[in-house]
Protein backbone atom coordinates (compact mmCIF):
# COMPACT_ATOMS: atom_id res chain seq x y z
CA UNK A 1 0.00 0.00 0.00
CA UNK A 2 1.58 3.58 -0.77
CA UNK A 3 0.92 5.87 1.87
CA UNK A 4 1.20 10.01 2.18
CA UNK A 5 4.83 11.19 2.56
CA UNK A 6 4.63 14.63 4.23
CA UNK A 7 7.55 17.35 3.78
CA UNK A 8 7.63 20.24 5.81
CA UNK A 9 11.01 22.02 5.00
CA UNK A 10 12.86 24.96 2.74
CA UNK A 11 12.52 26.18 -0.53
CA UNK A 12 15.79 27.95 -2.22
CA UNK A 13 17.11 29.18 -5.72
CA UNK A 14 20.40 27.54 -5.79
CA UNK A 15 23.03 29.99 -7.64
CA UNK A 16 25.86 27.60 -8.34
CA UNK A 17 29.32 28.18 -9.76
CA UNK A 18 31.75 25.36 -10.55
CA UNK A 19 35.18 26.24 -9.87
CA UNK A 20 39.09 24.49 -9.59
CA UNK A 21 39.57 25.22 -6.16
CA UNK A 22 37.44 27.33 -3.15
CA UNK A 23 38.80 31.13 -2.96
CA UNK A 24 40.42 31.74 0.57
CA UNK A 25 39.12 34.63 2.70
CA UNK A 26 40.11 37.66 0.08
CA UNK A 27 40.98 35.75 -2.80
CA UNK A 28 38.95 36.32 -6.41
CA UNK A 29 38.77 32.75 -8.34
CA UNK A 30 37.57 33.32 -12.17
CA UNK A 31 35.22 30.10 -11.65
CA UNK A 32 33.71 28.47 -14.78
CA UNK A 33 30.17 27.78 -15.37
CA UNK A 34 27.08 28.94 -13.82
CA UNK A 35 23.49 27.08 -13.07
CA UNK A 36 20.81 28.52 -10.95
CA UNK A 37 18.56 25.90 -10.22
CA UNK A 38 15.94 25.34 -7.71
CA UNK A 39 17.41 23.88 -4.23
CA UNK A 40 16.64 23.99 -0.71
CA UNK A 41 16.82 20.88 1.55
CA UNK A 42 13.14 20.52 2.22
CA UNK A 43 12.26 21.23 -1.53
CA UNK A 44 14.43 19.11 -2.89
CA UNK A 45 13.71 15.81 -0.77
CA UNK A 46 10.49 16.79 -2.25
CA UNK A 47 10.94 16.82 -5.63
CA UNK A 48 13.40 13.84 -5.25
CA UNK A 49 10.69 11.62 -3.46
CA UNK A 50 7.88 12.94 -6.07
CA UNK A 51 10.25 12.14 -9.50
CA UNK A 52 10.39 8.40 -7.80
CA UNK A 53 6.62 8.20 -7.77
CA UNK A 54 5.38 9.04 -4.10
CA UNK A 55 2.33 10.95 -2.58
CA UNK A 56 4.14 14.11 -1.93
CA UNK A 57 2.16 17.12 0.43
CA UNK A 58 4.82 19.71 0.68
CA UNK A 59 4.68 22.49 2.98
CA UNK A 60 6.89 25.64 2.51
CA UNK A 61 7.05 28.94 2.82
CA UNK A 62 8.51 31.43 -0.02
CA UNK A 63 8.38 35.39 -0.83
CA UNK A 64 6.29 36.93 -3.22
CA UNK A 65 9.02 37.07 -5.82
CA UNK A 66 9.98 35.74 -9.00
CA UNK A 67 11.93 32.98 -7.25
CA UNK A 68 9.10 31.96 -5.11
CA UNK A 69 6.54 31.86 -8.32
CA UNK A 70 8.88 29.55 -9.94
CA UNK A 71 9.51 27.20 -7.00
CA UNK A 72 5.94 26.73 -6.78
CA UNK A 73 5.27 26.11 -10.74
CA UNK A 74 8.26 23.02 -10.40
CA UNK A 75 6.24 22.10 -7.84
CA UNK A 76 2.98 21.41 -9.05
CA UNK A 77 4.92 20.18 -12.58
CA UNK A 78 6.07 17.48 -10.26
CA UNK A 79 2.69 16.37 -9.22
CA UNK A 80 3.31 17.59 -5.63
CA UNK A 81 0.87 18.75 -3.33
CA UNK A 82 1.06 22.38 -2.69
CA UNK A 83 -2.25 23.67 -1.12
CA UNK A 84 0.00 24.63 1.78
CA UNK A 85 3.13 26.26 0.77
CA UNK A 86 2.26 29.73 2.09
CA UNK A 87 4.05 33.57 1.00
CA UNK A 88 5.60 36.25 3.51
CA UNK A 89 4.29 39.41 2.12
CA UNK A 90 7.39 41.17 3.24
CA UNK A 91 10.20 38.18 3.25
CA UNK A 92 12.68 37.40 -0.02
CA UNK A 93 12.32 33.42 -1.05
CA UNK A 94 15.06 31.19 0.28
CA UNK A 95 18.48 31.79 -1.96
CA UNK A 96 21.68 29.52 -2.00
CA UNK A 97 25.14 30.68 -3.29
CA UNK A 98 26.91 27.46 -4.02
CA UNK A 99 30.52 26.80 -5.16
CA UNK A 100 31.31 23.56 -6.39
CA UNK A 101 35.23 22.39 -6.74
CA UNK A 102 36.80 20.01 -9.05
CA UNK A 103 36.15 17.35 -6.74
CA UNK A 104 32.60 17.64 -6.51
CA UNK A 105 32.53 19.06 -3.14
CA UNK A 106 30.63 21.61 -2.20
CA UNK A 107 30.39 25.17 0.17
CA UNK A 108 27.29 27.06 0.56
CA UNK A 109 26.02 29.83 2.71
CA UNK A 110 22.02 30.51 2.30
CA UNK A 111 20.08 33.24 2.82
CA UNK A 112 17.03 32.02 4.58
CA UNK A 113 14.29 34.68 3.55
CA UNK A 114 10.56 33.02 4.10
CA UNK A 115 12.39 30.05 5.03
CA UNK A 116 12.45 31.22 8.49
CA UNK A 117 9.35 32.59 8.82
CA UNK A 118 7.64 29.10 8.54
CA UNK A 119 5.42 29.01 12.17
CA UNK A 120 3.04 26.83 13.20
CA UNK A 121 0.56 29.20 12.64
CA UNK A 122 1.40 28.38 8.92
CA UNK A 123 0.64 24.57 8.69
CA UNK A 124 -3.18 23.76 9.49
CA UNK A 125 -4.42 20.53 10.53
CA UNK A 126 -5.38 19.19 7.54
CA UNK A 127 -1.85 19.12 6.43
CA UNK A 128 -1.04 15.94 8.51
CA UNK A 129 -4.36 14.52 6.92
CA UNK A 130 -4.71 11.06 5.94
CA UNK A 131 -0.03 11.26 6.13
CA UNK A 132 1.68 7.80 6.48
CA UNK A 133 5.42 9.37 6.99
CA UNK A 134 6.61 12.51 7.98
CA UNK A 135 10.31 14.05 6.85
CA UNK A 136 11.61 17.56 8.11
CA UNK A 137 15.06 19.11 8.29
CA UNK A 138 16.07 22.40 9.68
CA UNK A 139 16.12 24.70 7.41
CA UNK A 140 13.07 26.17 9.33
CA UNK A 141 12.72 27.27 12.44
CA UNK A 142 13.36 24.41 14.41
CA UNK A 143 10.49 25.38 16.91
CA UNK A 144 8.15 24.85 13.59
CA UNK A 145 9.86 21.64 13.01
CA UNK A 146 9.56 20.99 17.21
CA UNK A 147 5.65 21.11 17.15
CA UNK A 148 5.08 19.06 13.86
CA UNK A 149 7.18 16.28 15.75
CA UNK A 150 4.59 17.27 18.26
CA UNK A 151 1.82 16.38 15.61
CA UNK A 152 2.85 13.54 14.22
CA UNK A 153 2.92 12.05 17.62
CA UNK A 154 -0.40 12.62 18.13
CA UNK A 155 -1.04 11.57 14.67
CA UNK A 156 0.76 7.90 14.53
CA UNK A 157 2.90 9.40 11.87
CA UNK A 158 6.10 7.73 11.75
CA UNK A 159 8.56 11.16 11.92
CA UNK A 160 11.78 11.13 10.11
CA UNK A 161 14.28 14.21 10.94
CA UNK A 162 17.03 15.15 8.16
CA UNK A 163 18.81 17.17 11.17
CA UNK A 164 20.94 19.31 8.09
CA UNK A 165 22.19 22.06 8.12
CA UNK A 166 24.27 20.47 11.56
CA UNK A 167 23.03 21.65 14.68
CA UNK A 168 23.04 20.54 18.41
CA UNK A 169 19.37 19.08 19.13
CA UNK A 170 17.22 18.25 22.89
CA UNK A 171 16.85 15.26 23.97
CA UNK A 172 13.13 16.20 24.00
CA UNK A 173 13.64 16.88 20.10
CA UNK A 174 15.08 13.33 19.25
CA UNK A 175 12.42 11.22 21.37
CA UNK A 176 10.15 9.13 19.41
CA UNK A 177 11.37 10.13 16.12
CA UNK A 178 11.06 6.56 14.09
CA UNK A 179 13.71 7.52 12.57
CA UNK A 180 17.15 9.91 12.17
CA UNK A 181 19.33 10.69 9.21
CA UNK A 182 22.29 12.12 10.15
CA UNK A 183 25.55 12.68 7.74
CA UNK A 184 28.74 12.43 9.67
CA UNK A 185 29.41 16.11 10.67
CA UNK A 186 25.65 16.52 12.00
CA UNK A 187 26.03 12.73 13.54
CA UNK A 188 29.25 14.42 15.85
CA UNK A 189 27.58 17.56 16.51
CA UNK A 190 24.25 15.71 17.90
CA UNK A 191 25.83 13.01 19.72
CA UNK A 192 29.59 14.24 20.77
CA UNK A 193 31.13 10.95 19.72
CA UNK A 194 33.38 11.58 15.89
CA UNK A 195 32.38 8.98 14.06
CA UNK A 196 36.28 7.55 12.91
CA UNK A 197 35.60 3.75 13.22
CA UNK A 198 32.87 1.58 12.73
CA UNK A 199 32.39 0.89 16.42
CA UNK A 200 32.27 4.90 17.16
CA UNK A 201 29.02 4.39 14.41
CA UNK A 202 27.75 2.11 16.82
CA UNK A 203 28.33 4.13 19.70
CA UNK A 204 26.93 7.03 18.22
CA UNK A 205 23.54 5.23 16.77
CA UNK A 206 23.32 3.31 20.19
CA UNK A 207 23.33 6.91 21.52
CA UNK A 208 20.60 8.04 19.37
CA UNK A 209 18.31 5.07 20.09
CA UNK A 210 19.42 5.64 24.00
CA UNK A 211 17.47 8.69 23.32
CA UNK A 212 14.65 7.49 22.07
CA UNK A 213 14.95 7.41 18.62
CA UNK A 214 13.64 4.10 16.34
CA UNK A 215 15.83 3.83 13.95
CA UNK A 216 19.41 5.52 13.13
CA UNK A 217 20.78 5.62 9.60
CA UNK A 218 24.30 7.48 9.20
CA UNK A 219 25.49 8.46 5.63
CA UNK A 220 28.87 8.31 4.62
CA UNK A 221 29.04 10.04 1.46
CA UNK A 222 30.89 7.97 -1.04
CA UNK A 223 31.18 4.86 1.63
CA UNK A 224 27.40 4.57 1.47
CA UNK A 225 25.17 4.32 4.84
CA UNK A 226 24.76 2.87 8.41
CA UNK A 227 22.08 1.59 9.30
CA UNK A 228 21.02 0.52 12.82
CA UNK A 229 17.16 -0.97 12.75
CA UNK A 230 15.88 -3.72 14.33
CA UNK A 231 15.59 -5.81 11.16
CA UNK A 232 19.36 -5.09 9.40
CA UNK A 233 22.67 -3.24 11.16
CA UNK A 234 25.56 -2.90 9.12
CA UNK A 235 26.94 -0.33 6.24
CA UNK A 236 25.34 -0.66 3.06
CA UNK A 237 28.04 0.56 0.31
CA UNK A 238 27.57 3.53 -2.13
CA UNK A 239 27.05 2.56 -5.87
CA UNK A 240 30.33 3.70 -7.64
CA UNK A 241 29.71 6.21 -10.07
CA UNK A 242 32.05 9.63 -10.87
CA UNK A 243 31.07 12.26 -9.16
CA UNK A 244 30.59 15.29 -10.23
CA UNK A 245 28.29 17.53 -7.71
CA UNK A 246 27.46 16.44 -4.46
CA UNK A 247 25.22 19.01 -3.74
CA UNK A 248 21.82 17.60 -2.43
CA UNK A 249 22.83 13.88 -2.29
CA UNK A 250 21.65 13.51 1.07
CA UNK A 251 18.00 15.19 -0.07
CA UNK A 252 17.32 12.61 -3.18
CA UNK A 253 18.93 9.88 -0.41
CA UNK A 254 16.18 11.17 2.19
CA UNK A 255 13.35 11.50 -0.82
CA UNK A 256 14.00 8.14 -2.06
CA UNK A 257 14.02 6.58 1.34
CA UNK A 258 10.55 7.94 2.51
CA UNK A 259 9.66 7.19 -1.41
CA UNK A 260 10.60 3.38 -0.47
CA UNK A 261 8.92 3.67 2.82
CA UNK A 262 5.97 4.54 1.72
CA UNK A 263 5.39 1.78 -0.39
CA UNK A 264 5.91 -0.58 2.92
CA UNK A 265 9.84 -1.32 2.44
CA UNK A 266 11.87 -2.55 5.09
CA UNK A 267 14.55 0.01 6.44
CA UNK A 268 17.36 -2.16 4.69
CA UNK A 269 15.56 -2.20 1.09
CA UNK A 270 14.66 1.38 1.68
CA UNK A 271 18.50 2.30 2.15
CA UNK A 272 19.48 0.14 -1.17
CA UNK A 273 16.91 1.98 -2.82
CA UNK A 274 18.13 5.46 -2.12
CA UNK A 275 21.61 5.00 -1.79
CA UNK A 276 21.04 4.19 -6.07
CA UNK A 277 18.97 7.23 -6.49
CA UNK A 278 21.50 9.26 -4.56
CA UNK A 279 24.62 7.99 -6.37
CA UNK A 280 22.29 9.01 -9.78
CA UNK A 281 22.60 12.07 -8.11
CA UNK A 282 26.09 12.96 -7.45
CA UNK A 283 26.76 12.21 -11.46
CA UNK A 284 24.96 15.69 -12.59
CA UNK A 285 25.04 19.40 -11.37
CA UNK A 286 23.04 21.03 -9.15
CA UNK A 287 20.08 20.37 -6.31
CA UNK A 288 16.82 19.42 -8.01
CA UNK A 289 18.12 19.24 -11.53
CA UNK A 290 19.87 16.32 -10.50
CA UNK A 291 16.93 14.34 -8.80
CA UNK A 292 16.62 11.36 -10.78
CA UNK A 293 13.30 10.26 -12.34
CA UNK A 294 12.33 6.57 -11.39
CA UNK A 295 12.70 5.11 -14.92
CA UNK A 296 16.29 6.80 -15.00
CA UNK A 297 17.14 3.90 -12.10
CA UNK A 298 16.60 1.10 -14.01
CA UNK A 299 18.00 2.66 -17.03
CA UNK A 300 21.26 3.73 -15.21
CA UNK A 301 22.33 0.89 -13.42
CA UNK A 302 21.32 -1.96 -16.30
CA UNK A 303 24.16 0.44 -18.26
CA UNK A 304 26.29 0.10 -15.43
CA UNK A 305 26.50 -3.41 -14.96
P1 LIG B 1 24.88 16.80 0.88
O1 LIG B 1 24.99 17.76 2.05
O2 LIG B 1 26.00 16.95 -0.12
O3 LIG B 1 23.54 16.76 0.26
P2 LIG B 1 25.08 14.77 2.90
O4 LIG B 1 26.35 15.13 3.58
O5 LIG B 1 23.81 15.06 3.56
O6 LIG B 1 25.08 15.34 1.43
P3 LIG B 1 26.25 12.28 2.11
O7 LIG B 1 26.54 11.35 3.19
O8 LIG B 1 27.39 13.03 1.49
O9 LIG B 1 25.07 13.24 2.58
O10 LIG B 1 25.53 11.51 0.90
C1 LIG B 1 24.25 10.91 1.02
C2 LIG B 1 24.27 9.61 0.27
O11 LIG B 1 24.49 9.88 -1.13
C3 LIG B 1 25.37 8.65 0.67
O12 LIG B 1 24.99 7.88 1.79
C4 LIG B 1 25.53 7.82 -0.59
O13 LIG B 1 24.54 6.82 -0.65
C5 LIG B 1 25.26 8.85 -1.70
N1 LIG B 1 26.53 9.42 -2.17
C6 LIG B 1 27.12 10.57 -1.76
N2 LIG B 1 28.30 10.77 -2.40
C7 LIG B 1 28.45 9.72 -3.23
C8 LIG B 1 29.46 9.32 -4.18
N3 LIG B 1 30.57 10.06 -4.39
N4 LIG B 1 29.28 8.17 -4.86
C9 LIG B 1 28.17 7.42 -4.68
N5 LIG B 1 27.17 7.73 -3.81
C10 LIG B 1 27.32 8.86 -3.10
O1 LIG C 1 21.25 20.14 0.50
C1 LIG C 1 21.48 20.99 -0.59
C2 LIG C 1 20.70 22.27 -0.43
O2 LIG C 1 21.20 22.98 0.67
C3 LIG C 1 20.82 23.20 -1.60
O3 LIG C 1 19.84 22.98 -2.59
C4 LIG C 1 20.75 24.58 -0.99
O4 LIG C 1 19.59 25.29 -1.33
C5 LIG C 1 20.86 24.35 0.53
O5 LIG C 1 19.65 24.53 1.13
Amino acid sequence: MKQKVLIIGSSNTDMVVKTAHFPRPGETVLGGTFLMNPGGKGANQAVAAARLGADVRFVAKTGPDIFGKQAREGFEKEGIDIRFVTESPGLASGVALITVNAQGENEIVVASGANMDLHPADIPDQAFDQVGFALFQLEIPLGTVQWSLGKCAERGIRAVLNPAPAMPLSAQTLKGLYLITPNETETELITGIEVTSGEALQKAAQSLIAQGVQNVIVTLGSKGIYLASDGFTGIIPAEVVEAVDSTAAGDVFNGALLKALADSATLEQACRFACRAAAISVTRMGAQSSAPYQHELASFFNDHE
